[in-house]
């Protein structure tokens, strides 16, 4: 374990958080006792553009049935259900942080994914898993608390098989300029590694990938926040609770959060980056 990996655990452990969610659901009229994976959809992709970015980003993997994936920091589950249902694929989550594992595992039993989506918990920097034990892998904006993204690549090199693809989506550093905290992956500047999309190549070449494509997407970034903003007005404007978001897997700080990553967003600093890398 490396030294940081006890704090950026604790950043992301919120107390009654499954419970949380699911009565935020159960306030819109969902019937949480007959959970259904796209019931979930706003509330458990932690990560820039929700469901559609993972739509995204999975089209470019190109799952089959039974294709074995790895989601690596799969955080609460929402991406390996999206996967694992629309595909049928058998989805591996390894996550940091035990209480996200715990309610992973808890949504997919309520969702009826149980059969397909397994999670551990583990670091993506040392992860329990034999060599090319996997026919894919992805990683969703994970990489800003991983102090060594050539370990990262290396470990995502040796438990997929040769010519697999390991599709990536995190948020990177476009140029400088100072970063206001909390953000959503860190308290303070101490859990955040955020890299440029050079020091995320250069660490998947040396590690054997081919990067075979790269897509900024700051701009629908951008108008995912702005798009968020308009719906909590909206409801506010009707007296109305805001509707649940990802902003609840954030915790209490979730506005500053979100406020703090705009503005590095608006200024240009920070956007997330696609990296569709091929083993071999
Ligand atoms: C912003 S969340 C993204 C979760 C998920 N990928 C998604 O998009 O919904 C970041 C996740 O990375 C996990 N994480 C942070 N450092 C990690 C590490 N060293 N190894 C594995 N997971 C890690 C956190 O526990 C958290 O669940």
């Amino acid at each position: 374990m490396t030294a940081v990996e006890p704090g950026i655990a604790r950043h992301y452990d919120i107390s009654g958080l499954e419970q949380r969610i699911l009565a935020a659901l159960a306030d819109t009229g969902v019937d949480v006792d007959h959970l259904r994976a796209s019931d979930l959809e706003t509330v458990d992709e932690f990560h820039i553009g929700g469901i559609a970015a993972t739509r995204e980003l999975l089209d470019q993997i190109g799952l089959i049935p039974g294709l074995r994936l790895l989601d690596i920091g799969s955080g609460v589950g929402g991406p390996a259900r999206f996967a694992a249902n629309n595909s049928g694929a058998d989805v591996t989550g390894i996550d940091l942080t035990q209480s996200y594992v715990d309610i992973a595992t808890s949504l997919s039993k309520r969702t009826g994914l149980a059969d397909r989506t397994h999670f551990v918990q583990g670091s993506a920097l040392d992860m329990p898993f034999a060599d090319s034990s996997f026919d894919a892998a992805m990683i969703l904006h994970v990489g800003m608390n991983l102090p060594d993204k050539r370990k990262l690549m290396s470990e995502a090199a040796r438990v997929l098989r040769p010519g697999c693809v390991f599709a990536v989506y995190d948020v990177m550093r476009l140029k400088d300029g100072a970063l206001t905290f909390p953000l959503p992956w860190a308290s303070d500047e101490t859990m955040s590694f955020v890299a440029t999309p050079d020091d995320y190549r250069s660490a998947a070449t040396a590690a054997g990938f081919s990067v075979t494509a790269e897509r900024p997407r700051g701009a629908f970034a951008i108008e995912f926040f702005a798009a968020m903003r308009t719906r909590m007005a909206a409801a506010q404007a009707e007296g109305k609770k805001p509707p649940p978001g990802v902003g609840l897997v954030m915790g209490e700080d979730a506005r500053t959060k979100i406020a703090n990553l705009t503005a590095a967003l608006e200024g240009g600093i920070l956007a997330p980056v696609e990296l569709i890398l091929r083993l071999g």
